[in-house]
């Protein structure tokens, strides 16, 4: 029998989703129904990650409650920020945060118990936490005390009193609320498929979750934003970009931050996360660092045809933003809680395990020989 192979997956589609979707004609992104570049442009991260759970945006009054909810959840428990301490200084960020998440579903009561109501309450708490846990090992790898969340503060805003111990200029919070927007949900990518398959055989939130995170660490996944800030630190200078793309593809390697599994000409949200990364320069005065982003891009694009996708311009925002580059994937884990938590309350409400084929090309089935001696 020959099976036909979907490699990767690439092009089949496993099951329906209302949480967003992802036309491949128009390179376009929409949440619950809502072009993404608008939500960026109209409203805060906080409107957004309502949206996506509960598939409309919050009245005054909603918005005021659920702020309220993530205000009053931010802190962690002592022995969370122990275990947090605990671990090795050079422990990658990822790493760290998959550890309290799973941690968190050990100390969970609830963390098995079943419905939509539990489910979403856990996932507003992982929402409310991510940020205190990403700020603290922030810090201790600095050799700083932890600061303790504000119950006052907006969600961008408090992060960066966490991290920072000082909230920047609005552009930079604002930017920072933008990128956070953007990355809230993707339809069916590697990491949000690895959540819906953990939850596909009854296990809880947290696992799941915890999954998903190991899954965005890859750098051909979430792991790309750090990757690309790496890659132009490298790079170093706008007139070295041509040699080194050079010498890249001589090597057969993949460029970071260029190229989507979808997308294949442009990504809806790049040009405004690189408004975004652009602010960013403005207010720091990195002209150095943009020049080598435009000419980077402008060379690699016009030699392959491949477009940035939205790592390309949050890396050098991130970077901009003050914060240490393998945190920027926990930083994007502390957005897109919002949409595996939303994939997750979807594949429970109208579950089928997800186990599919393969086809076998190894040896043929022989006898076992009799045990020697
Ligand atoms: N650099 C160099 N060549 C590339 C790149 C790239 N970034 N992306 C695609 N190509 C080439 C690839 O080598 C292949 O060439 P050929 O046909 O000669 O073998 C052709 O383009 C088609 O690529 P593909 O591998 O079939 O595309 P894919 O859909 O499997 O891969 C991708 C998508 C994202 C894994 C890939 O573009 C990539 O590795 N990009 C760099 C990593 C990255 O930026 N990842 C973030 C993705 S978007 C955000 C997210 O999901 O978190």
């Amino acid at each position: 029998m020959t099976e036909e192979i979907k490699k990767g997956l690439a092009g089949v589609v496993v099951d329906t989703t209302a949480v967003s979707k992802v036309v491949q004609e128009t390179n376009s992104l929409t949440y619950r129904g809502y072009p993404v570049q608008e939500l960026a442009a109209k409203r805060n991260f906080e409107d957004v990650a309502y949206l996506i759970w509960n598939g409309e945006l919050p009245t005054e009054e909603q918005l005021a409650e659920f702020k309220a909810r993530e205000h009053a959840q931010r802190e962690i428990s002592p022995e969370l920020v122990d275990i947090i301490l605990g671990l090795p200084k050079d422990a990658h960020p990822m790493h760290v945060v998959q550890t309290a998440v799973a941690y968190l579903g050990a100390v969970d009561p609830d963390a098995d118990t079943e419905g939509e109501e539990a489910n979403l309450e856990k996932a507003e708490r992982l929402y409310a936490q991510l940020p205190t846990i990403v700020a603290i090992d922030h810090r201790r790898r600095h050799g700083l005390d932890p600061v303790a969340p504000t119950t006052d503060l907006d969600y961008a805003a408090n992060f960066f009193k966490m991290v920072f111990d000082e909230v920047p200029a609005e552009e930079v919070v604002r930017s920072f609320d933008i990128s956070m927007i953007l990355y809230a949900e993707h339809s069916f990518n590697a990491s949000t498929f690895t959540a819906r398959v953990i939850t596909s055989t009854t296990s809880d939130l947290y696992s799941a979750v915890a999954g998903a995170i190991g899954a965005l660490k890859g750098p051909l996944h979430g792991g790309a934003n750090e990757a690309v800030m790496a890659m132009l630190e490298e790079v170093g200078t706008a007139d070295r970009a041509s040699a080194w793309i050079d010498d890249a593809l001589a090597r057969k390697a993949k460029i970071m931050g260029f190229g989507h599994r979808v997308y294949k000409n442009g990504d809806s949200r790049v040009p405004t996360m690189r408004k975004a990364f652009e602010d960013m320069a403005a207010v720091k005065g990195a002209n150095d660092l943009l020049d080598l982003y435009n000419t980077f891009e402008e060379d690699f694009v016009s030699r392959k045809g491949i477009y940035p996708n939205l790592d390309y311009p949050s890396g050098p925002a991130y970077h901009l933003m003050g914060f240490d580059t393998d945190q920027f994937t926990p930083i994007f884990v502390m957005s897109r809680i919002t949409g595996w938590t939303a994939h997750i309350l979807e594949q429970q409400a109208n579950n089928a395990l997800i186990r599919p084929l393969s086809a076998y090309d190894g040896e043929p089935q022989r006898e076992v020989p009799d045990a020697r001696g």
